[in-house]
């Protein structure tokens, strides 16, 4: 099954083509960075815009670089929320119309569900294997297992969700202000970096390591000398990674998981990454997490729980509307 998906909830603009749920034809992201770091964050107003101008360019290289045609296409698959409600409208609506003239079930997509596809996702395949097979529920070799302890972190979530199987998650925990990713953002602002603040704060941090290392001194040692933009950012992101490792690590041990997944922006975190490894790794708890392109948003995470959404029978009319508060589908203890 060939899956067209569309992802706007923010800013990012993208489209991609996706077999069978895990197999990239194409994945096309436009990022309109460059266009809010003069403001330090989204300017939700502008980023609607931009969405506007950007999609049908991006669906049309989207098409261009998987090499196909719309009579090869599936299903068309547009994020619905949770997002800014301007944003969300623009991919929805172009994705509605595309569904409606081409004849196509549409379905809409929960952002949040879809950062957690984000590691079912395989990389690109020749274009020449565009035949789909029979698939079905079937696992497949790199698919996560359930159940599965999900850490979400984005620019606006950060949740421990238990995943029991497709569709079915259970909220843990919840931060109870910013979420990691707004966190990131806002330190790097008042650091002076650029946006976002993840990868900036990610960068800074690693010089103050190197430097610190070269010198042979301690974080601490330097410090109390003085605190440089490098060092603060090292010890701002090493707090951040601390407490969602450890959380993360205890939760899994609470539910016996086999298995922790990563999603969202911030899962690109190499630091996060290398501590949950060492915290679950003596547990034989395996940890699982998208390539670092599929951890920012994309559509082809979008075309991936799309496709589990549609073996299971499932549709949306041409009259859903945007959703920029939802959250995940979660179920009663
Ligand atoms: O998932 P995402 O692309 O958009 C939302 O759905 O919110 O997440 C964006 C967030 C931003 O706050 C950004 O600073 C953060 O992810 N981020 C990172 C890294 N790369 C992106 N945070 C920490 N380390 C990174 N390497
Ligand atoms: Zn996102």
């Amino acid at each position: 099954m060939l899956i067209l998906g569309i992802e706007s909830s923010c800013d990012e603009t993208g489209a991609a083509i996706i077999k069978d749920g895990r197999y990239l034809l194409s994945n096309v992201v436009a990022s309109q960075a460059e266009i809010h770091d003069r403001y330090g964050g989204v300017v939700p107003e502008v980023a609607s815009r931009q969405q506007l101008a950007t999609i049908i360019p991006v669906i049309e290289m989207a098409f261009d670089q998987a090499e196909c045609g719309w009579e090869n296409i599936d299903a068309v698959a547009a994020t619905y929320g949770p997002g800014l409600a301007g944003s969300l409208l623009v991919g929805l609506t172009v994705g509605k119309a595309m569904a409606m003239a081409h004849n196509l079930p549409f379905l809409g997509v929960n952002h949040l569900e879809a950062h957690i596809y984000a590691n079912w996702l395989r990389g690109k395949i020749e274009a020449a294997s565009k035949e789909t097979e029979d698939s079905d529920w079937e696992y497949q070799e790199g698919d996560p297992i359930f159940p599965s302890m999900c850490l979400v972190i984005s620019g606006a979530h950060s949740e421990l969700v238990l995943a029991r199987d497709h569709g079915q998650y259970e909220l843990l925990g919840r931060t109870r202000d910013d979420a990691a990713g707004e966190a990131f953002d806002k330190v790097a602002r008042i650091l002076g970096l650029s946006y976002p603040g993840g990868p900036a704060i990610q960068k800074a941090a690693q010089h103050a390591q190197e430097e610190l290392e070269q010198q042979g001194k301690s974080a601490k040692a330097v410090q109390r000398g003085g605190a440089n933009v490098e060092l603060l950012a090292a010890s701002f992101q090493e707090a951040v990674v601390d407490v969602l490792a450890v959380k993360t690590r205890l939760a899994a041990q609470e539910y016996h998981v086999k298995q922790v997944v990563l999603a969202g922006g911030v899962a690109a975190n190499v630091n996060l990454r290398a501590r949950l490894e060492r915290e679950l790794r003596p547990l034989n708890i395996r940890l699982k997490y998208p390539a670092i392109e599929y951890c920012t948003d994309n559509a082809a995470m979008i075309a991936s729980a799309a496709f589990f959404h549609l073996l299971r029978g499932e549709q949306h009319g041409l009259n859903l509307d945007v959703e920029p508060g939802l959250s995940l589908p979660f179920s009663k203890k």
